[in-house]
């Protein structure tokens, strides 16, 4: 039978992808959204490049008033698990506004929570991120590595990990997998979604690609008095839509009937610097991408990559999309679309 997948925040950036690879594993998909950091024009598109309708809600999970209409909605489409994408993800703003991030994430999570319980729902993978490691442990990271995240946005995707992980301890009917991304770039190959930042753009791919594009003057590269390779920070940037293809290898293997809580690493375990990602985006684009360099960023550590193996182990996933396709998609996306999703 068709398994029926509620994607919260499916018109994201992230989401957008991970709706197109379970349209194409066959799941039937209902995207719940707020549309807060996300355009509707993306769920036309999803449509567009899976050849299939899906269903949306447009609704905010942590809002009380709108919390009944979306357990009915969740329960009358009849779901099998969810892909849990929403929530605010700005470290900064995080930090400015902790009671907000706390109320959205959080409460967003157990309204989610509460709904596929109402539905006889009990699959949930979970979209966190390698940001739960903090500054704590030796690379690769592995996921038995300690966790303690510096930021309330970071403590949010911890917090919400553990509530999972109490829900399926108190009941052997779950199925979690909290998904610990590492740094998602590039967009899909068609050029048809990808990522499109509401504001200035905090992170270093829609940065580097506003800048080819002549939206932005100068790349700052934030401190290159790190102890790397050039100085500058280390990353494992994964391609979207092998982070997507992830969600799908988590879902089939809940849909398995493994019970319990997983915590998973999806990367590539491999690390690249910023100057090595600007070099690469150059030569994908063709374009320059000047830069200046600039004290560190406060919270930011040096480097972080990836153990992968785990997911390999339990999904049977891998990521097969190398640093020079991640700034091939992303740069197609960024030229095709200059000014995003609004034209
Ligand atoms: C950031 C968040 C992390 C979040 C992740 C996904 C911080 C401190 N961390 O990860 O919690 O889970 O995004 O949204 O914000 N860089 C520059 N110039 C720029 C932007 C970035 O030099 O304009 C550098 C950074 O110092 C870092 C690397 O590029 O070394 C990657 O930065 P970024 O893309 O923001 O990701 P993270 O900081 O790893």
């Amino acid at each position: 039978m068709t398994q029926r997948i509620v994607v919260t925040g499916g018109a994201g950036y992230i989401g957008s992808h991970v709706c197109v690879e379970l349209l194409a594993s066959g799941r039937d998909v209902l995207i719940v959204d707020d549309f807060s950091n996300s355009h509707q024009q993306a769920v036309a598109r999803i449509e567009e490049l899976a050849q299939r309708g899906v269903e949306c809600l447009k609704a905010d999970l942590a809002d009380a008033a709108q919390k009944n209409a979306i357990v009915n909605r969740i329960k009358t489409f009849g779901a099998d698990g969810a892909v849990h994408l929403a929530g605010l993800k700005a470290v900064g703003e995080s930090v400015a506004q902790p009671a907000r991030y706390y109320q959205t994430n959080i409460g967003a999570a157990l309204t989610l929570i509460e709904a596929l319980g109402a539905a006889n729902a009990r699959s949930v993978v979970f979209s966190s991120s390698a940001t739960v490691y903090g500054d704590l442990n030796d690379n690769p990271v592995t996921e038995e590595g300690r966790t303690g995240a510096t930021n309330p946005y970071g403590r949010t995707k911890l917090f919400i990990e553990e509530i999972l992980k109490d829900v399926a301890r108190a009941n052997d009917q779950w199925g979690v997998a909290n998904l610990r991304y590492f740094n998602p770039v590039g967009a899909h190959a068609s050029g048809r979604i990808g990522e499109d930042p509401n504001d200035t753009p905090n992170n270093l791919f829609p940065y580097i690609a506003q800048v080819a594009v002549g939206r932005r003057k100068k790349l700052s590269v934030f401190g290159n008095d790190y102890d790397t390779r050039d100085g500058t920070g280390v990353r494992d940037y994964i391609h979207v839509v092998d982070l997507a293809r992830g969600h799908v290898a988590a879902l089939d293997y809940l849909s398995d009937g493994e019970r319990g809580a997983v915590d998973v690493n999806l990367g590539t375990g491999r690390g690249y610097s910023v100057l090595e990602a600007v070099a690469a985006f150059k030569r994908a684009s063709n374009r320059d991408i000047p830069y200046d360099v600039v004290p560190r960023r406060d919270g930011d550590i040096a480097e972080i990559y990836a153990n992968a193996s785990k997911a390999k182990k339990l999904f049977g996933w891998s990521a097969k999309k190398d640093l020079d396709a991640m700034c091939a998609d992303h740069w197609r996306w960024q030229r095709e679309n200059p000014n995003g999703y609004n034209e």
